[in-house]
């Protein structure tokens, strides 16, 4: 099945494409004065391996199980793979690198108290609300002592943060959850839309290792689940603010639930964020209500956060009923307030930001880290932690033509801060107040970071007023335009390299890249420098023309400083075909063991300094499954700038990092059908991986929820895994079967 760049699923659920903004790109790219050869003189910070040491050396687990010793070295980031690559493939399976193992260990409704029922998986289950949540996506992993306290050390116990993305649906129903496949009409019922809401959010789970086995600990204390309907507190600058004051909160401090949370951070202080991601598209808002708002501002924000006037929802969870929870998925003026205390018409300004989970505390609510602005968010990326020094946190806005961002914060950081007590009122002190940045990227290698305030806003842009700078991190997408930032090609995970501090950004793919964009398009976009392709993959499809196979894109701080205003870049790797052209397409010169397409997970390995590639793909889908690479990347400014002649009129200048080898680059697993490889969380001594299969099966009709022979795939009971054939997302254990580190 053909899946549309883009979407990797179904139409619902597409990334939106707003951004109709006039702000430069090509031409400010041009217009560059930074000189890159200035700033590539910064060191390139080998201070390395201390870091490496401490991680890997401390594991304190795994010492009672009968795996044989290893027989590949035990700590050290790596510099060469040690597997063989695995073939592309469409089975409905995990094919994975000889001499390891995967097992899979928590799949969609798997109970989490000890009372819950086993989960039957034939669309007649309840009590989500304590059960694994669907489409796992980003995690991370929190050590546990063996007294259960929390540790930085231990590999053989500890929890998982996790989060549900979305669920596989056609025509408003999650057919999957329902016995007879749901409602795909409005109104939808109470009964199936409380089934919905509960399996979005994030779960906590206790994961533990006997012997040389994983499991899940379904009793555990620690095991928690947030949904798109728990109580979470507004942390940061619009804490309070007019924005975010509505029915459930007239102060604005608070709102309810999480939502499409898809990628994942972890903070120096031990504690887990999350991303919200394409939250717009759970929200109706029907047409006469700009008129009722008095087509003010309000309107301008919404058109650019994906809710025109007249959209509706995703779900039709606002049709279950007239109980406050389905109303306020409405996003309208139905009330007479001035200050929208008495209806939902200020209810999406809830939405959209990294928040905060202390994971180790069950009953702790989370927080909304609103300083760090409101977009479709993925993974939150720390700068590493030097004392006495800010920290920077860099984020993606994943849709056509968004932004780069990044937050510093007003704090330096303090060693003493690695392991409190308290970890939210540590987020409170790094996170709620700081600076907001936007990248800027230019022609020659170099870029800016723009800051995002009331006095960086020009006098010529006039489309929203902000009120003040509250206003501008809630709707900094539109501060981002006025700044002229530059439009990337779906920005979707960043990640730290462990010791050059540099930061990587995986840009999925961007079907409004165009040599030449169509006549009176407000959204393609030509080529440049960042983003510097746009092609018709080699399936010729129109759906798949831009650029389809995405690139990952690094960025080093000028002096290594994550305050920096300025900084150098290159193109790590260009997705391709191996097969492509290597002069507008195959750029990185990847071969049969290295290609894929779409990368959108991306996780450094902070005992390995593995960078480890997860695609979600719709446009190599006709020849492989989505998978996971590792890679061995080296650094910014080591490889070469090159031309792409993409037609008389125009020619892009790239800098392309060095060209992975066969020892630096290979491809470790490859997912069963339908799927995406996302999230990744491993134990501190490296040794243990676990990884997220979102979505298997998602190309199955509604209409054969009945006939398990007609499902695009069975996984994972196809692999042994619980009751029912109907296919659930699920975490896979990765283990080296001689006990040595993954990848090694
Ligand atoms: Fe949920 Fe942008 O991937
Ligand atoms: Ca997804
Ligand atoms: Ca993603
Ligand atoms: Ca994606």
């Amino acid at each position: 099945m053909n899946k549309p760049v883009d979407l990797s699923h179904l139409a619902a659920r597409a990334e939106e494409d707003s951004n109709t903004s006039d702000n430069p790109h090509f031409a400010t790219v041009l217009d560059a004065r930074l000189s890159r050869r200035g700033l590539l003189r910064g060191s390139v910070g080998t201070a390395a391996t201390a870091l490496f040491g401490s991680v890997a050396l401390a594991g304190c687990g795994g010492g009672d199980d009968d795996t044989p010793a290893p027989t590949t070295p035990d700590a050290g980031a790596l510099s060469k793979l040690g597997f063989t690559a695995v073939p592309k493939s469409l089975e409905d399976k995990v094919t994975l690198a000889a001499g390891y193992t995967a097992t899979v260990v928590y799949a969609l409704g798997d109970p989490l108290t000890a009372t819950t029922a086993a989960y039957k998986n034939d669309g007649t289950d309840t009590d989500y609300g304590n059960r694994a949540g669907d489409h796992h996506d980003g995690m991370e992993w929190f050590s546990l002592g063996s007294d259960g306290s929390a540790s930085t050390t231990a590999s053989d116990r500890g929890l998982i943060a996790m989060n549900h993305e979305a669920t596989t649906d056609e025509t408003l129903s999650s057919f999957f959850l329902h016995a007879d496949g749901g409602t795909k009409t409005l109104p939808r019922p109470a009964t199936e839309v409380d089934k919905e809401t509960a399996i979005h959010g994030v779960s906590v789970v206790e994961m533990k290792k006997t012997g040389s086995t994983w499991a899940y600990v379904q009793n555990s204390a620690f095991n928690r689940r947030v949904t798109a309907l728990s109580e979470v507190d507004i942390g940061g600058p619009a804490k309070g603010h007019a924005l975010l004051k509505t029915k459930y909160s007239i102060d604005g401090t608070r709102t309810r639930g999480t939502l499409n949370n898809c990628g994942t951070g972890k903070t120096p202080w031990g504690s887990f964020l999350t991303g919200e991601e394409n939250w717009f598209g759970y929200f109706t808002r029907p047409a006469g209500d700009d008129l009722a708002r008095g087509n003010d501002k309000s309107v301008v924000a919404l058109k650019r956060y994906g809710r025109a006037e007249g959209a509706a929802s995703r779900h039709g969870w606002e049709s279950a009923g007239t109980a406050d929870i389905y109303a306020r998925w409405i996003n309208a003026k139905t009330g007479t307030s001035a200050d929208g205390t008495d209806d939902y018409r200020n209810e999406m300004n809830g939405m959209g930001y990294i928040v905060e989970m202390d994971p180790y505390k069950p009953t702790s609510r989370m927080v909304k880290r609103t300083g760090l602005g409101r977009f479709a968010h993925e993974s939150a990326a720390f700068s590493l932690p030097k004392a006495g020094e800010k920290l920077a946190v860099y984020m993606g806005d994943d849709a056509r033509n968004e932004y780069i961002y990044k937050f510093v914060s007003d704090t330096a950081w303090s060693a003493a801060d690695a392991n409190p007590t308290d970890r939210l009122a540590t987020g409170a002190k790094y996170l709620d107040s700081g600076k907001l940045y936007v990248a800027k990227f230019a022609a020659d290698g170099t870029g800016q970071w723009i800051e995002l305030n009331k006095a960086a806003i020009p006098s010529t842009y006039t489309a929203y007023a902000f009120a003040d700078e509250a206003d501008i991190r809630v709707n900094c997408r539109l501060a981002a335009d006025a700044v002229g930032a530059t439009k990337m090609d779906r920005p979707e995970w960043c990640a730290t390299h462990p010791t050059s501090g540099e930061i990587y950004f995986t840009l999925t793919n961007n079907s409004n890249r165009r040599v030449a964009p169509t006549t009176g398009s407000a959204t393609q976009l030509q080529p440049d420098s960042a983003n510097p392709r746009a092609y018709t993959d080699m399936k010729g499809t129109t759906a798949q023309q831009g650029n389809p196979n995405g690139h990952i894109l690094r960025v080093k701080e000028a002096a290594g400083s994550a305050a920096a205003t300025t900084f150098t870049w290159d193109i790590y790797l260009f997705g391709a075909q191996a097969d492509a052209d290597t002069g507008l397409v195959n750029l990185s010169s990847l071969t049969a063991d290295q290609d894929f397409s779409s990368p959108d997970g991306l996780v450094f390995s902070k005992a390995t300094g593995i960078c480890w590639i997860q695609t979600d793909d719709g446009a190599y889908t006709d020849v492989t499954n989505c998978m996971m690479l590792a890679g061995i990347p080296g650094t910014v400014g080591d490889g070469a700038k090159k031309t792409l002649p993409h037609s008389s009129a125009l020619s892009v200048d790239t800098f392309i990092g060095k060209a992975p080898t066969a020892d630096t680059l290979k491809r470790f697993l490859v997912g069963p059908k339908d799927c995406e490889i996302t999230g990744l969380a491993e134990t501190p001594d490296g040794k243990t991986m676990f990884i997220n299969i979102q979505h298997p099966g998602e190309g199955t009709k509604m209409a054969d929820v009945a006939d398990p022979t007609k499902y695009t795939s069975q996984w994972p009971s196809n692999a042994g895994y619980g009751a029912g054939k109907r296919p659930r997302s699920a975490t896979i254990v990765i283990t080296k079967n001689d006990g040595g580190r993954i990848g090694s």
